[in-house]
């Protein structure tokens, strides 16, 4: 999911205290040392094999999020939680939280052996981009078992909701686990107990089904044909970015397109964020009956009898780690974003009008198996 700039400072703090918590019990340099580990430690480090885990989608309308489960505490209470390339930490809902979090599964810490209180409250504010509205969680550092699938982290670092805005009260899930480009918390933890150091989504729209994450590992059932990696903008950073040379829509570019950009990939994300000169530039070859919806700062709209027959293939450049350019493909289909709440005659329109970065998300990843390779800071893409 997406912090909004102005609140920045709020998240980079939250990441901060988890990175320290982190840096304390967990050796990150896993490269640096196998050269000289000693073999036992290279056996041990290779002992977990990777798990697949079956994800659900948050549908309503349009596909929002994928979301699956995680195992807390002692003895392991299930809680759902969304698989989030776009931010670091573990947050869901608690006991600790009253009415406010009544619609979510709840997570009881007094009935967890293992949990231990961190003392500290925090707050981090997202957005998903899709309704311009903000989403505010309290939270109450602490720590305790996690497992996906049969792998397990004692003692991983983990924020329970002491409280939230009610836009989360919609949402069929308990939780975010981020899964940032950096390892952090649960997959730094099953990284340094041996698990390849990658994870895997497969996501798929409401119709297709079956989506699923793979920790550890590739799923080659789940798609055709070879994946192409493009090396991590920034080496070390914990947001997941790639360089773009260029954008096009319908086959075609302008001056405004071409520019180079880096484009963050969170798949916490549905639709796609763009600075206003370009989101205009794109949709000015899209439809010039697309208007920005002006009760929602950054939202575009047309009306719902028109958008399904607009021709609107989005074409996102990049060049692959052996040099070759390739395309990520938005097809026509996902231009429609369903009719706005103040007026269901309009509906929204992909591209959101947001300055300062570029960013896309499941609109994208559900047309590709993606890998997310954070020991060799690389993304992979197979269309499927
Ligand atoms: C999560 O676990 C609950 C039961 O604890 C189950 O009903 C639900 O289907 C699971 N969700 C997913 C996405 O696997
Ligand atoms: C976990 O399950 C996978 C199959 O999903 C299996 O290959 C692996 O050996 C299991 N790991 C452990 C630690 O039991
Ligand atoms: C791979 O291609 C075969 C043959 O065209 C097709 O039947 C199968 O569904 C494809 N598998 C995936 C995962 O796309
Ligand atoms: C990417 O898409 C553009 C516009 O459709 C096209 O001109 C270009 O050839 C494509 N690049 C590749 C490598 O397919």
């Amino acid at each position: 999911m997406f912090c909004f700039q102005r609140l920045l400072s709020l998240c980079l703090l939250l990441v901060s205290v988890q990175t320290f918590a982190v840096a304390q019990g967990v050796p990150q340099k896993i490269h640096l040392q196998s050269r000289v580990a000693p073999v036992e430690a290279t056996l041990r480090r290779r002992a977990l094999n990777p798990v697949t885990i079956p994800l659900a989608d948050f549908f309503l309308g349009t596909d929002l999020q994928w979301f699956g489960n995680l195992s807390i505490g002692t003895p392991p209470q299930d809680i759902s939680v969304v698989f989030d390339t776009g931010s670091s930490t573990l947050e869901f809902a608690s006991t600790l939280c009253g009415a406010p979090c009544n619609p979510q599964v709840k997570f009881d810490p007094s009935k967890s052996s293992t949990f231990v209180d961190g003392g500290s409250t925090s707050s981090i504010t997202f957005s998903t981009g899709h309704v311009g509205a903000n989403y505010r969680l309290t939270l109450r550092s602490g720590r305790d078992t996690v497992a996906i699938g049969n792998l397990s982290a004692p003692a991983t670092s983990l924020f329970l909701i002491t409280d939230q805005t009610a836009k989360f009260g919609i949402d069929p899930f308990s939780g975010i686990q981020g899964m940032g480009a950096r390892a952090q918390g649960l997959f730094a933890s099953l990284v340094n107990q041996g698990l390849p150091s990658l994870f895997s989504l497969y996501l798929t729209p409401k119709a297709v089904g079956n989506a699923e994450l793979t920790v550890g590992g590739i799923d080659n059932t789940k798609f055709n044909g070879s994946l192409t990696f493009a090396s991590q903008s920034s080496r070390g950073s914990s947001t997941w970015t790639l360089t773009s040379p260029g954008l096009f829509v319908n086959g075609k570019s302008t001056s405004v397109l071409k520019a180079s950009r880096n484009i963050i990939f969170d798949s916490g994300t549905s639709n796609i964020l763009f600075p206003t000169a370009t989101a205009n530039a794109m949709y000015a070859l899209i439809s010039s009956n697309i208007k920005p919806h002006a009760s929602e700062p950054g939202a575009y709209g047309i009306a719902c009898n028109l958008i399904d027959t607009l021709p609107a293939v989005i074409d996102i450049a990049f060049t692959s780690q052996s040099g070759q350019p390739f395309n990520l493909t938005i097809p026509s289909s996902e231009l429609n974003v369903g009719p706005f709440s103040d007026d269901p005659t309009i509906c929204q329109t992909l591209i959101n009008a947001f300055d300062g970065l570029s960013l896309v998300g499941g609109s994208v990843l559900k047309h590709y198996y993606s890998v997310w390779d954070v020991g060799n800071q690389r993304m992979g893409f197979a269309a499927i």
